[in-house]
């Protein structure tokens, strides 16, 4: 790519992101290092994993297969919620690093709150590891509005990860990303796979000689605050996912979308927290 193309940068509180990352939830072994290699062979630039998916020395193997300089890409990983206490959230996140073999972390996200562990705690020990330069900027993922408030008031919190799609909505959240100029990480951003072939997005698919999936991901990006890291294991969806910066929605398609049951939870565990609290 000669020229960037617009949206693939955005910005929030001084900090350039690429809109659309690369996600990587169960993907495993050769299939996640051929995965993320191939994602920054085609231009992805940002590549989101977790502690918990066991996956992040074949993210690092992919991230160095690339050739590309480390400070070209935005790296996220996440602390799963049994470790939020400092000290076993410091020894986390050197254990994320480790693996990687990377020097620093872009992101280090609260993965799930954890009602028994204070933020200010965790807070706190991400601020000493921002001290030392293992991790750039640090937030949270799966916190509703109520919550997402309190930490907000309680650290520097950079992003929220959260479920969204076309089939679920996030007003709220989106309200308070833009107030305090907080990234909205838009995770299963295909509804698992649940956008490809619907029919009212394939209309809109039609129009714009793209594909329901390219539709949702496009509608994503193209709102203020939001980035979206769609996930694949095969080189072909991979491409397609990327190629979404030469059109544009217009109105009537963001109506339909609009229109759209916006009530299809895709990800609910046991632990997750009250996701209408205000
Ligand atoms: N913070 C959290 O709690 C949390 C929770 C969930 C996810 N995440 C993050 O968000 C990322 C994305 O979410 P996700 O993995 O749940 O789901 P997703 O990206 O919405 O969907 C992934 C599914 O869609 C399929 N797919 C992808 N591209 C496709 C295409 N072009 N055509 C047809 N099928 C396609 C994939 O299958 P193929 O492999 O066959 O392409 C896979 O089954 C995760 O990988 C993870 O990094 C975070």
């Amino acid at each position: 790519m000669n020229k960037l193309p617009d949206l693939f940068f955005k910005r929030f509180q001084s900090v350039q992101v690429p809109a659309l990352g690369f996600g990587t939830f169960q993907l495993e072994g050769e299939t996640c290092r051929n995965a993320v290699g191939k994602a920054l062979s085609l231009g992805y630039r940002h590549v989101d994993t977790a502690r918990v998916y066991g996956n992040e020395d074949q993210v690092g193997a992919g991230l160095r297969d690339s050739g590309l300089n480390r400070s070209d890409i935005f790296v996220t990983s996440k602390v799963w919620l049994d470790h939020l206490k400092a000290p076993a959230l410091l020894k986390e996140v050197m254990t994320s690093l480790e693996l990687l073999q990377t020097d620093y972390l872009d992101l280090v996200l609260i993965h799930w709150p954890n009602p028994d562990v204070p933020f200010d705690e965790s807070f706190r020990a991400l601020e000493e590891l921002k001290t030392q330069g293992v991790v750039i900027q640090y937030g949270v993922s799966n916190f509703p509005p109520s919550l997402l408030s309190g930490a907000i008031n309680a650290g520097e919190v950079f992003c929220n990860q959260v479920e969204y799609h076309p089939f679920l909505g996030q007003d709220r959240l989106l309200e308070i990303a833009r107030e305090n100029d907080i990234m909205l990480t838009a995770y299963s951003p295909l509804a698992q796979g649940g956008v490809i072939g619907h029919a009212e997005l394939e209309g809109i698919a039609d129009k714009h000689g793209k594909s329901s999936g390219q539709i949702a991901l496009r509608w994503l990006i193209e709102q203020d605050q939001v980035v979206a890291i769609p996930r694949s294991s095969k080189p072909e969806h991979i491409e397609k996912n990327f190629d979404i910066f030469d059109f544009a929605l217009d109105d009537e398609d963001r109506a339909k979308i609009a229109a759209l049951p916006k009530n299809r939870r895709r990800i609910n565990p046991g632990f997750a927290p009250d996701w209408e609290e205000e």
